[in-house]
């Protein structure tokens, strides 16, 4: 490789890791370890409710709201990869709950925690164990988190061991992730720990929105403990 070539394909490589820092949804996806999520949503924290949320108009954490107070969830309530809080604001505006966060994420539970909607937040890596006794909660809630790059099946086990006998448990699963990591034999695994279990589709983003993932689905499993 002679000098210039060396330097353009030096200054390509710098380019591929700073747009791959980039905060998009397509870099989200495309995470590979905690660590990685770590770095991204770093990032991402502060602009995440507006370049997300508001622009991409996402709305799965209205929806896991709704399903989550519909089969009559309450109590004591942990929302995981709560990031930025956008799932407890939904609750919030349809009952009267006590929520407290947990996320690898350091700088998405700071802007949660300027919100002053948690009762308290931690950090916590979904793909290890939650620093939580059993049976500790009535309730858990998720959206967003269990997709593409993020977290897997293996973290729906630790779900239940947090959740009370007769807790409810309701998180979104993006739709292909779901397929492609295969959640059904997990919960299929699990099942002598749940007394009923419900799934159902929905849109992650708003009809009107016009962007690449505007079609997106995503499964919203409810969990009776
Ligand atoms: C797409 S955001 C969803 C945030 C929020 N629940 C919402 O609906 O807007 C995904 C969140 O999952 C968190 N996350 C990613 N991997 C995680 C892990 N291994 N353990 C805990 N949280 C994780 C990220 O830090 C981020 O806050």
């Amino acid at each position: 490789m002679n000098t210039l070539s060396f330097e353009l394909y030096k200054q390509l490589r710098l380019y591929r890791k700073k747009m791959k820092n980039k905060p998009s949804l397509q870099n989200a996806y495309d995470l590979k370890s905690p660590d990685d999520n770590i770095k991204l949503y770093s990032v991402w924290a502060e602009t995440y409710d507006t370049s997300f949320i508001d622009d991409m108009q996402y709305k799965l954490h209205f929806a896991v709201a709704e399903e989550f107070i519909l089969n009559g969830g309450k109590g004591l309530i942990l929302d995981v990869g709560a990031g930025t809080g956008a799932l407890a604001e939904a609750l919030l505006q349809k009952e009267k709950l006590c929520i407290e966060a947990t996320d690898i994420s350091e700088e998405m539970l700071k802007v949660a925690d300027s919100k002053y909607i948690y009762k308290r937040s931690f950090l916590s890596d979904l793909t290890k164990e939650i620093p939580v006794n059993n049976n500790h909660y009535d309730g858990v809630v998720s959206s967003g988190t269990f997709t593409h790059g993020h977290v897997g099946p293996s973290a729906i086990g630790e779900l239940i061991r947090v959740t009370k006998p007769g807790g409810l448990i309701t998180v979104s699963i993006n739709e292909k992730h779901w397929i492609s990591l295969d959640f059904e034999s997990e919960v299929e695994k699990l099942n002598p720990h749940i007394k009923n279990c419900v799934l159902k589709k929905i849109s992650i983003y708003s009809k009107a929105s016009k962007h690449n993932h505007k079609d997106d689905k995503a499964i919203i499993l409810t969990i009776k403990v």
